[in-house]
C-alpha cells in the first residue's frame, strides 16, 4: 500500500502522506496542504473529511460494526453497565472492581447540584424544552465550578470535572423535566444505581417515591450504553471545536447538548415518535408517508430513517428493536406505534428508493418506543440521549486536551463581492 498520493496541480507534483489507522483506515494528510499549493479542501458536512486520530470509537459503516475501546457494542449492551462503560470510554480500559467501586462512589456522592441552581431553574417558564433548560443549566455549573474554567490546571481538577459532569447531569436533566411538568423537583438518594437514581428523581412526587422496576433499569442501563460514543458525529465535534479553544468542559458539554438538540440528529428520537403518531392519526397509511418521503418536493423525511456513516442497519437500532419488544412484553404495554413503525420500516427496506441509498433504521427508530413503555415523555427523550451520550463527550474531549489538538478553525471558499469602494447614503 502507497504511503503517499500524488496531487497533479499547476504543472506541479505534490506528495501527500497516507495516514493508516489501527482498523486499515487510510486517510489522505492534506496538513501541509495549502502551504505547499495554495489549495484548500472543500467538503459540506465534513462528509470525506477526518477532524483528527482518535482511539475511542470505531465504525464501520458498510458493515454496521461499532466498537467502544475494541469491545463490540453487542457485548458490552449485553455484558456491561452504564457506568463500567463510561469508565471505559474516559479511561481506555475496563476497570477493575476496586476501580469501579471508587469510580460509582465518586459520582454517586457528586450527585447533588448547588441549591442556588433552583433560583436559575426557577426563571424557566414551564413550557420550556427540557434540553434548552439542560444545556443552560450544565453551561451554569461554570458559576458554581470556576477553577473548572481552566481545563489546563492540574490534572486533579480536570478528574474532578469528569467526575461532577457524570454525577450532575442526571439530577439536572430530572429537574429539567420536574420544571416542565411544573412539580417539585427531587433530590438524588445514594442508595441507588445510576439509572435507578435517575428515574426516581424524574417520577417520585412528595406524596408517593417512585418505585424503579428492575426491568426498567436494566433497559435503561441499556440504552445510555447504546448512545454513549460514536466517533465525530455532530455533537461530539461540536464538543472537541469548542474544547479545542479551551473552553471549559462544561462549557464544551453545554454546546454539544444545543447541538444533539436538531430533528436530523438526536432531536431524531421525539421526531419519531411524532411522526408515528401522524401516521396513526392519519389512519396509519405507512405507503402514503413513505410515498411522501421519497418526494423531492415533500420536506418529510422518514425520521429515524438513513444514517452518515452507516450503509446498512445501525447496529444499536438492531439492539434497540429487540429490547422494544422484550421491555413491551415484560411490561405488558401495548403500543400501536410499535406495529406502524415495524410496518414502516418493511415498506421502505423493500422500496428501491430506500434501498438504493442505504437508508435504513437508525438508532432513533425504536428507542422512543421503549422511553414511552418507560413513561418518559416525548420531549425528554433527547435529554436520554444526552445522558447516553456524555461520557463519549468526556472521552473525546479528554482525548483532544491530551493530544493538544489545535483550535478548530476550517477554512472557507469566498464567492461574495469583490472589492468594491464606499458609497455615501445620498447616492445608493
Ligand atoms: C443520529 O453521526 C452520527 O453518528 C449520529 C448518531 C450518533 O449516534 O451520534 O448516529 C445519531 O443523529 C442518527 C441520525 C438521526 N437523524 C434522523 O433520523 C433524521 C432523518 N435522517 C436524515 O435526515 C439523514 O439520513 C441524516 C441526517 C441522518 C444523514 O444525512 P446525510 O448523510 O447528509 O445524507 P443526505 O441528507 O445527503 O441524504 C442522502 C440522500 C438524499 O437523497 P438524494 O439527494 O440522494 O436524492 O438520501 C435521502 C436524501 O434526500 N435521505 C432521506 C432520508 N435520509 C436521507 N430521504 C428520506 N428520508 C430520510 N430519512
Amino acid at each position: 500500500m502507497s504511503k503517499t498520493a500524488e496531487l497533479h496541480y499547476n504543472g506541479k507534483i505534490f506528495k501527500l502522506p497516507i495516514v493508516t489507522g489501527s482498523e486499515n483506515e487510510n486517510a489522505l494528510d492534506i496538513s501541509k496542504l495549502r502551504g505547499e499549493s495554495g489549495l484548500i479542501t472543500l467538503d459540506r458536512g465534513f462528509k470525506n473529511t477526518g477532524s483528527c486520530e482518535s482511539a475511542i470509537t470505531f465504525l464501520n459503516g458498510e458493515e454496521g460494526v461499532l466498537k467502544y475501546r475494541g469491545y463490540s457494542i453487542e457485548e458490552l449492551a449485553e455484558k456491561s453497565t452504564f457506568l463500567e462503560v463510561s469508565f471505559l470510554l474516559i479511561y481506555g480500559e475496563l476497570p477493575t472492581q476496586s476501580e469501579l467501586d471508587t469510580f460509582t462512589k465518586d459520582i454517586t456522592e457528586h450527585s447533588l447540584v448547588h441549591e442556588d441552581v433552583r433560583a436559575i431553574l426557577d426563571g424557566y417558564p414551564s413550557k420550556a424544552h427540557p434540553m434548552g433548560v439542560l444545556s443552560s443549566l450544565v453551561s451554569s455549573l461554570t458559576a458554581f465550578y470556576p477553577r473548572s474554567l481552566d481545563p489546563n490546571r492540574s490534572s486533579e481538577q480536570v478528574e474532578g470535572t469528569i467526575i461532577r459532569a457524570l454525577a450532575k447531569l442526571p439530577t439536572l436533566a430530572a429537574w429539567s423535566y420536574k420544571n416542565r411538568v411544573r412539580q417539585p423537583i427531587v433530590y438524588p438518594k445514594n442508595h441507588l444505581s445510576y439509572s435507578a437514581n435517575f428515574m426516581q428523581m424524574m417520577f417520585s412526587l412528595p406524596t408517593t417515591d417512585y418505585k424503579v422496576s428492575p426491568v426498567i433499569a436494566k433497559a435503561i442501563d441499556k440504552l445510555l450504553i447504546l448512545h454513549a460514543d460514536h466517533e465525530q458525529n455532530c455533537s461530539t465535534s461540536t464538543v472537541r471545536v469548542v474544547g479545542s479553544s479551551h473552553a471549559s468542559l462544561y462549557a464544551s458539554v453545554s454546546a454539544g447538548i444545543a447541538a444533539l438538540w436538531g430533528p436530523l440528529h438526536g432531536g431524531a428520537n421525539q421526531a419519531v415518535i411524532e411522526m408515528l403518531e401522524e401516521i396513526k392519526l392519519d389512519g396509519g397509511d405507512v405507503d402514503k408517508f413513505v410515498a411522501k418521503a421519497k418526494d423531492k418536493n415533500d420536506s418529510f423525511r422518514l425520521m429515524g430513517f438513513g444514517h452518515r456513516v452507516y450503509k446498512s442497519f445501525d447496529p444499536r437500532a438492531t439492539i434497540i428493536k429487540k429490547a422494544a419488544d422484550d421491555v413491551l412484553t415484560e411490561l405488558n404495554v401495548v403500543d400501536p406505534v410499535l406495529e406502524i413503525a415495524k410496518k414502516l420500516e418493511r415498506v421502505a427496506l423493500e422500496d428501491d428508493y430506500f434501498k438504493s441509498r442505504n437508508l435504513y433504521p437508525n438508532v432513533d427508530f425504536y428507542s422512543g418506543i421503549i422511553y414511552r413503555a418507560l413513561g418518559i415523555p416525548t420531549d425528554m427523550f433527547t435529554v436520554m440521549f444526552a445522558l447516553g451520550r456524555l461520557p463519549g463527550w468526556i472521552a473525546q474531549w479528554k482525548e483532544m486536551r491530551e493530544n493538544h489538538e489545535p483550535i478548530g478553525r476550517p477554512r472557507q471558499v469566498y464567492t461574495g463581492e469583490n472589492a468594491r469602494s464606499y458609497v455615501d447614503i445620498e447616492n445608493r
